[in-house]
């Protein structure tokens, strides 16, 4: 049965794989890859793996998860000295415009996420279980709400956000920015 458990390191090619699957749709160039895995996976599951879950399979490979950073002040500052430069040239305009959209936020929303589930498994209700998840651990950090920026055209994740309680706090030009308080 899929079932979702805290991220442990022996997820970590599985995590990158379905981050991969879902960024890119196809694409291999390697400067993309690296953008992707740098902006939005390996940050979160190398320096805050209390806030990573994952959904697995009936045997426990990971097949989706849920990242995040439960503190932006404390994100930022490290990702700009230890992720930012590995970030190939042509993509640090995006990075920097994902963060602002995160920055902006800051003081309401501290936290902030990522999810994604393999095609295969999505629509069985596992995102609602990994954000379940994720909320409880923020509890216990004293975090009470968290954000995320959606791609306008995504309307598979804007659906999913809504139906599971988040509301739209901003249309900016890297997505929609949506975010909960708990
Ligand atoms: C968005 C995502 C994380 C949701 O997880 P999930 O396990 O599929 O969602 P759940 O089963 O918990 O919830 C289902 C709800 O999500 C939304 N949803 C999920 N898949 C959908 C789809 N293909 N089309 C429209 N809405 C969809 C709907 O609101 C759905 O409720 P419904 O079935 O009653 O209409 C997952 O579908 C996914 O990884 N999508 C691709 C990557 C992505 O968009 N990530 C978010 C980037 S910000």
């Amino acid at each position: 049965m899929p079932g979702v458990r805290l991220y442990e390191n022996k997820d970590k090619p599985y995590v990158q794989k379905v981050c991969l699957e879902n960024a890119g749709k196809g694409i291999i160039n390697a400067d993309y890859r690296k953008f992707i895995l740098t902006m939005f996976c390996n940050y979160y599951i190398e320096c805050e793996p209390e806030n990573c879950f994952v959904a697995t399979d009936d045997n426990d490979i990971a097949i989706g998860y849920t990242i995040c950073a439960k503190n932006f002040d404390a994100y930022i500052k490290r990702f700009m000295k230890e992720y930012f430069p590995d970030i190939p040239a042509k993509y640090k305009a995006g990075a920097v415009a994902e963060i602002f959209a995160h920055a902006i936020f800051r003081k309401k929303y501290p936290a902030h996420l990522h999810i994604d589930i393999s095609d295969k498994f999505q629509r069985r209700g596992l995102g609602h279980k990994l954000i379940d998840a994720l909320t409880e651990a923020l509890k216990e950090y004293d975090v009470h709400s968290v954000m995320l920026v959606v791609g306008s055209g995504n309307e598979q994740g804007r659906n999913f956000y809504k139906k599971y309680g988040f509301s739209e706090i901003a249309n900016l030009s890297a997505g929609i920015a949506m975010g909960i308080k708990f």
